[in-house]
C-alpha cells in the first residue's frame, strides 16, 4: 500500500488569503476537496500551511526563536487554536464533499530537535491509512527538545512523513505556476522549469545563495526545495504545481502532466 502514497501539501497562499489576518480562501478550499474527491487517488496524506492563520501569531510572538520568556506559552496556544481553526475549515469541507479526512495533530506525534524533527510515531497515522482515511495535518507549534518549542513548517513534515511511509509522490501546491529559474515578477524572461533533477535545484539554491538580489518568490521557493529533496533522492518525485488553478491538483493526483515543475532523482 505505501507505495501507491501520496502526500499533498497545501499551501498557506492557496487556502488563505495571506494580505488579511484569518482569511480562509474557502472558494478554493471547496474547490480542491471537489478535485480530489473526482479523483480515485488510493492512499493520500494532506498536510496545510499556516497561512494568514499560523504565521501573523507566530510572528507576534515570536514563536520561531524557540521559548524565551513567558508571553510566548499564550501565543503557543494561539497558535495552535489558529491553526485547528483553519483545520476544520478545511476538514468541513472535505467531509462535506465526502472525503473520510481524519484530523491528525503533528504535536502530538512528533518533537523536534533545534527545528528538526527527531521523534516521529507514525503508528497512528499508518493505522488510519490501512482503514483507507486520509489523514489531515498540518504545520504545527511543537515541543523542541533543545529550544522548548519550535515551528514544524508544513514543507518539513510533508517531507519527511513522504520519506518515512514511502510515499510514491508529493504535491507541493503554491500560488505560482511552479519553479522558476529566476523571479516571474520581476524578470519577463523567467521560465518555468518543467522538470528538474536534484543537481538541477541543489545548483538553483547554490545560485540563489550566492544572488543577493534573491527575491522573496524564488527565495521562499529555494526554502521549500531544500525541504524536498532528502525525499527525491529517496525516489519519490515532486511536483510543485500552482493549486490556485483549477484542474492542476487533481491531475497531478491522477499522475497527468500538468502545468508545473516534477523533480526527480
Ligand atoms: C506554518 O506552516 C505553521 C505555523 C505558523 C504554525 P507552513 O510554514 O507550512 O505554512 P505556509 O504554507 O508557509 O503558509
Amino acid at each position: 500500500m505505501a507505495s501507491r502514497l501520496t502526500v499533498l501539501k497545501l499551501g498557506g497562499s492557496v487556502i488563505t488569503d495571506k494580505t488579511k489576518e484569518f482569511a480562509p480562501s474557502t472558494e478554493t478550499i471547496a474547490r480542491i476537496m471537489k478535485e480530489i474527491s473526482t479523483t480515485e487517488v488510493e492512499s493520500l496524506i494532506i498536510v496545510h500551511g499556516g497561512g494568514s492563520y499560523g504565521h501573523p501569531l507566530a510572528k507576534l510572538y515570536r514563536l520561531s526563536n524557540g521559548h524565551t520568556n513567558q508571553t510566548q506559552i499564550l501565543g503557543f496556544a494561539r497558535t495552535r487554536q489558529a491553526m485547528m481553526d483553519l483545520n476544520k475549515i478545511i476538514l468541513d469541507s472535505a467531509i462535506e464533499n465526502h472525503l473520510p479526512c481524519i484530523s491528525v495533530q503533528p504535536s502530538a506525534f512528533i518533537r523536534t530537535r533545534n527545528r528538526r524533527i527527531e521523534d516521529i510515531d507514525l503508528r497512528i497515522v499508518s493505522g488510519l491509512m490501512d482503514l483507507h482515511m486520509i489523514p489531515v495535518m498540518f504545520g504545527d507549534v511543537v515541543l523542541d527538545m533543545q529550544l522548548g518549542f519550535s515551528i514544524l513548517s508544513g514543507d518539513q513534515l510533508a517531507s519527511r512523513l513522504a520519506i518515512e511511509l514511502g510515499a510514491k509522490r508529493m504535491i507541493l501546491a503554491a500560488d505560482v505556476d511552479g519553479v522558476f529559474d529566476s523571479d516571474p515578477k520581476t524578470n519577463p524572461k523567467a521560465y518555468l522549469m518543467e522538470r528538474m533533477t536534484t543537481q538541477d535545484a541543489e545548483a538553483l539554491i547554490e545560485r540563489e545563495k550566492q544572488d543577493d538580489r534573491g527575491s522573496d518568490v524564488t527565495g521562499r521557493m529555494m526554502g521549500k526545495i531544500k525541504e524536498m529533496l532528502a525525499a527525491v533522492e529517496k525516489g519519490i518525485q515532486v511536483v510543485v504545481l500552482n493549486g490556485c488553478v483549477p484542474g492542476r491538483i487533481s491531475n497531478a493526483l491522477t499522475g497527468r502532466r500538468t502545468i508545473g515543475t516534477v523533480i526527480e532523482r
